[in-house]
């Protein structure tokens, strides 16, 4: 049985995550931290404080251990996994979102760009893509770790999370444009 919990940093993968192969007994495994310690990226992108993956060789050494076990998988990049029973896509507010992604001290393009992923649903388009059918969308938003276990037990999904029908959010995307923008030079 695998298990994906994907969704943009800071909607709460990880927590999540622990919880649902606490409660399902299955093997927590955190694809970031697989990746920096077996080295499967190409370089390191000083601006976006953040690792160019390796692909390939990323789906190759993954392969590898999935087959092996029952394990829930955290991941951003939920098409590095080659299979899986069910994905859960955790969404969260983008406004919210922003001010904890903030506070982690990362730089405004970091910020900005992640959470104009969040606003445009990046990363839940790539899971539907690569896992049509397979795809449980969650906006976790108001809730507590036990709401969201609780829906993700008995799969009550959102049918679909839009945020740009928000006006707030609307003018946080303008916001963030502006930010990315300024970085133009650089990137
Ligand atoms: N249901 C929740 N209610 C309130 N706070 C939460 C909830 N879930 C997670 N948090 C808090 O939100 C923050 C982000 O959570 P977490 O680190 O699990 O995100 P993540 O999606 O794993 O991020 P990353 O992609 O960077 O690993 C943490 O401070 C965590 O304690
Ligand atoms: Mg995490």
């Amino acid at each position: 049985m695998i298990i994906i919990v994907t969704g943009t940093p800071g909607v709460g993968k990880t927590l999540v995550s622990k919880e649902i192969a606490a409660k399902f007994n299955l093997t927590y495994f955190q694809l970031s931290q697989f990746i920096i310690e077996n080295k499967l990226y190409t370089e390191y992108d000083e601006l976006r404080q953040s690792y160019i993956i390796d692909e390939d060789r990323v789906k190759e050494e993954l392969g590898k251990i999935i087959q092996k076990g029952n394990f829930v998988i955290e991941t951003i990049y939920p098409s590095l996994v080659s299979t899986a029973d069910m994905v859960f896509v955790l969404r969260k507010h983008p406004l919210l979102l922003y001010d904890e992604l903030k506070k982690r001290g990362w730089s405004d393009l970091k910020v900005a760009e992640n959470v104009e992923a969040e606003i445009l649903g990046v990363i839940s388009q790539e899971a539907k893509e690569v896992f049509n059918g397979k795809v449980c969308e969650i906006d976790v938003t108001k809730l507590s770790t036990e709401q969201i276990l609780y829906k993700i037990s008995n799969k009550q999904c959102n049918e679909t999370v839009d945020w740009l029908t928000d006006l707030e959010v609307q003018k946080l995307l303008e916001k963030l444009d502006n930010i990315i923008s300024s970085y133009e030079n650089d990137i």
